[in-house]
């Protein structure tokens, strides 16, 4: 395709509102026409290796032909028809049976969504049933931590961390708490003598459900690795002590794997790295490997009790005409039956060792403060001060610049360079990753 058409996409795309939108940031979007693998074609003839599969999802990589073919012969035997109490269909009895145990074994039960903001919704929805089924419909707020994403429905913009996010949207619903998070490079709270961060930011969690008082709390929410929060991997201790307070104190543990899950971090859900297990699980993204609009929640055993002995006046109203979609759950089968196939979890665990390796060469670099990752997530913090730690968010966006035109992609969260290439990716591609950026930081104005 010639430059100038690239143009006339250009100027004809302004008819469309894009996510987290502002003029400035959409001046000049790359185009993109078709995807291979680990890497992306724009419609002006550039190469980009992603770094990023998509937006953390594209697992399997792109163009796998088994997908297409799958969607294909879902949708001309049936796209779609209501999964609504009542009716059920094929692909979303198999979807859920497969997923049924797979990620923890206490959780047997899914509700389908069509991404991650809906699964959160659904599952601060799930806390206040359950405890309302519970005779205690007091507890109802949620414990979230600054930094985390949790996507952009009204409930999961104010569990979300991140104050750009709620700016333009307020007021807040009711009910949504921030603690720190466990940042082993930075952290916010407070640490007392002789404290890991991973004991303070457990201690942070307790403390806030003892002011707000345990019984007006439903659940806490994390993400087992930030991710738009800039990639913050927690101390080992970080996990089971949160656990065990929720527990103490009677509240519901909701992991947000949109980004962990389906093998992301070297395992196939991230807990199982601290072997803790949720009450609630979201997931969504790796599911399907972004070929179709997918996500859920999955409850645990008990909390499913608590519907299957409800009287038809507390009935759980919730629910999505996409909820169980036919096709995107043919879809999501088949993916993880690749996933498996490739034995990806283990691929994750050994590429994201050397994704890691590589990076870290990078700290020779005068602003670069730190490089941590698990499996393949991974980020790389800028500084303009290494003693200090001051972030410089304006190096970070040029250093983003400039590997953009070598040729890769990432993402640019405030100072820290985030990747999660798709999980496919080889050994050669890796080291690429790392040559691309190097080369970006050696050149960067
Ligand atoms: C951890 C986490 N939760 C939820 C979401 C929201 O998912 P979606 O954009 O599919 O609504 C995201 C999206 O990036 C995410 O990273």
């Amino acid at each position: 395709m010639n430059p100038q058409d690239t143009s006339k996409w250009i100027e004809k795309d302004r008819k469309q509102l894009h996510p987290v939108y502002h003029p400035k940031s959409h001046a000049n979007p790359l185009v993109i026409e078709r995807g291979e693998g680990v890497w992306l074609y724009t419609t002006d003839g550039q190469k980009i290796l992603d770094g990023l599969a998509g937006l953390w999802n594209v697992n399997v990589g792109y163009g796998r032909e088994e997908l297409a073919k799958v969607a294909y012969d879902q949708m001309k035997k049936m796209a779609f028809t209501s999964n609504f109490s009542g009716m059920t269909n094929l692909p979303s009895i198999q979807l859920a049976e497969k997923l049924s145990g797979f990620a923890y074994d206490n959780l047997h039960t899914t509700l389908f969504a069509s991404g991650g903001s809906e699964a959160n919704d659904s599952a601060f929805k799930t806390v206040r049933y359950y405890w309302k089924r519970k005779g205690k419909p007091g507890k109802y707020k949620v414990i979230a931590r600054k930094g985390a994403y949790h996507g952009v429905t009204l409930t999961s913009t104010f569990a979300t961390g991140l104050e750009k996010y709620h700016t333009m949207f307020g007021p807040a619903p009711d009910g949504f708490i921030h603690v720190s998070a466990p940042n082993p490079y930075r952290y916010d709270g407070e640490l007392r003598d002789g404290e890991g961060v991973g004991e303070a930011a457990a201690r942070a969690v307790e403390e806030a459900i003892l002011r707000e008082g345990a019984d007006t709390v439903a659940a806490f929410i994390a993400e087992p690795v930030m991710g738009v929060g800039g990639v913050i991997v927690p101390p080992a201790d970080y996990f089971p002590r949160v656990r065990a307070i929720c527990d103490k104190h009677g509240i519901l543990f909701i992991s947000d794997e949109v980004i962990t899950g389906f093998g992301r971090t070297g395992e196939w859900f991230a807990l199982k790295h601290w072997n803790v297990k949720p009450d609630i699980l979201s997931f969504a993204k790796g599911v399907t490997s972004g070929y179709a609009p997918l996500g859920g929640i999955q409850i645990s055993d008990e909390i499913r009790e608590t519907m299957e002995s409800a009287p038809e006046s507390e009935a759980y109203m919730h629910g999505y005409t996409y909820s169980g979609h036919a096709m995107a759950c043919a879809v999501g089968l088949k993916n993880i039956e690749i996933m498996e196939r490739e034995k990806f979890p283990e691929r994750a665990r050994v590429l994201g060792a050397r994704l890691l390796d590589g990076l870290k060469k990078l700290l020779a670099f005068p602003f670069v403060g730190d490089v941590r990752g698990l499996g393949l997530v991974c980020g790389v913090e800028i500084v303009s001060d290494k003693v200090k730690k001051t972030p410089d968010a304006q190096m970070a966006m040029k250093i983003f610049k400039r590997a953009q035109d070598l040729g890769l992609r990432m993402r640019p969260l405030g100072n820290t360079l985030a990747f999660a290439p798709p999980l496919s990716i080889s050994e050669d591609e890796v080291d690429e990753i790392v040559k691309r950026l190097s080369a970006a930081m050696d050149t960067v104005v």
